[in-house]
């Protein structure tokens, strides 16, 4: 297939990518030219300004949307690539769904954006205005639009650091702060996995939405594997969750992916996979995804950009009652 994808360079797209080169397709990305990749065509404009001209007059059999945040960026990407693509895949996210208890799948309740018109994208506006933008896909492309809804993203390239935080920290050695027990779990996609089945999804012609996300693995495997993997490795520090809470250690932000066992929005560490599963996303081992994103965060120097600081986090370690 010859595959366009808007974005395509840094982190998400980047596994799109190197996966349709994988399988053997042709790929062309569109961004503003900062970071090329080997083997694509790469077209320069800059979306943002509504500058699509270099997509005019070409055609590819399938579109990747994977950096649109607007509805109206969607639109006008849809009004030049109308006609000239077959199908249009769009990458969403799992923070469209509406606050649940109850395990997420993709019939699940969707967010109403407050404000369809902003176009500043905050935590509070990025799920409804997520929701507007698959909506517009839906409406132009019908059963030719295939809508993927990633969960935590994780692996080499990672501009967040959130899952790295976790693998940064039990390389460091000492003790690392630990939310819960071992037996509560996460959740997240490796970028490789779901680049994967983005490419898959193309191929067969996949139609409609699809939550990209791992089963969830338990806290304690996460911590197995580290300390599997890396030479002395640090010491886990189990933290009860509601004294973490009363420390005012935020979920998410503090301490990477916990979300509370008990929280009113814990079904978003539930997202059903049992429809990608279906149709082909396969996930790969824990230890493979825990060994690849070391290796590449072995590669780099620059400070982590998610979680506490080292200084509080050893703080809590000191008071933690135990
Ligand atoms: N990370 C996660 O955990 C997570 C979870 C759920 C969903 N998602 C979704 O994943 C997507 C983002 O992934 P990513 O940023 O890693 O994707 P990416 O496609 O790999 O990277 C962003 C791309 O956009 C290009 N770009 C940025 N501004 C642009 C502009 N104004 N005009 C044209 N191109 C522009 C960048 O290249 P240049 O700098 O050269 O322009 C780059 O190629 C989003 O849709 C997000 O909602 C992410």
């Amino acid at each position: 297939m010859n595959i366009l994808l808007l974005g395509g360079t840094r982190f998400v797209g980047r596994h799109i990518a190197e996966a349709a080169l994988q399988r053997g397709h042709a790929v062309t990305t569109f961004t503003r030219g900062n970071n090329p990749l080997p083997d694509t065509l790469s077209l320069v404009g800059d979306r943002k300004k509504g500058d699509l001209k270099a997509l005019e007059g070409r055609t590819w059999d399938a579109v990747v949307d994977v950096n649109a945040y607007l509805p109206r960026e969607v639109r006008e990407a849809i009004e030049v690539l109308k006609g000239r693509v077959g199908s249009y895949a769009f990458i969403s996210t799992v923070s469209v769904y509406q606050e649940s208890s109850e395990p997420l799948h993709e019939t699940s309740p969707l967010l109403l954006a407050s404000d369809p018109m902003a176009e500043e994208v905050t935590g509070e506006t990025y799920g409804g205005l997520k929701v507007l933008c698959e909506l517009e896909v839906e409406q132009a492309f019908g059963e030719r639009s295939f809508t993927v809804r990633p969960h935590l993203v994780v692996g080499p390239h990672d501009p967040t650091d959130r899952f790295t935080y976790w693998l940064r920290r039990f390389a460091g050695g000492g003790s690392v702060l630990v939310p819960g027990k071992p037996e509560h779990t996460l959740q997240f996609v490796d970028a490789r996995d779901l680049g994967e089945f983005v490419v898959l999804g193309l191929e067969k012609g996949l139609s409609g939405p699809y939550n990209g996300a791992s089963t969830p693995v338990s806290w304690g495997s996460l911590v197995e594997a580290c300390q599997r993997v890396i030479p002395n490795p640090a010491e886990a520090v189990w933290a009860d969750e509601q004294w973490l809470l009363d420390n005012r250690v935020t979920p998410w932000t503090d301490l990477p992916a916990w979300v509370p066992s008990f929280a009113p929005g814990r079904g978003i560490g539930q997202t059903q996979n049992a429809r990608a599963q279906a149709a082909g996303f396969t996930m790969r081992p824990l230890l493979q995804t825990v060994q690849e994103l070391l290796a590449w965060d072995a590669t780099r120097s620059e400070p982590l950009k998610a979680g506490i600081s080292r200084e509080r986090e050893l703080e809590l370690i000191k008071r933690w009652p135990g």
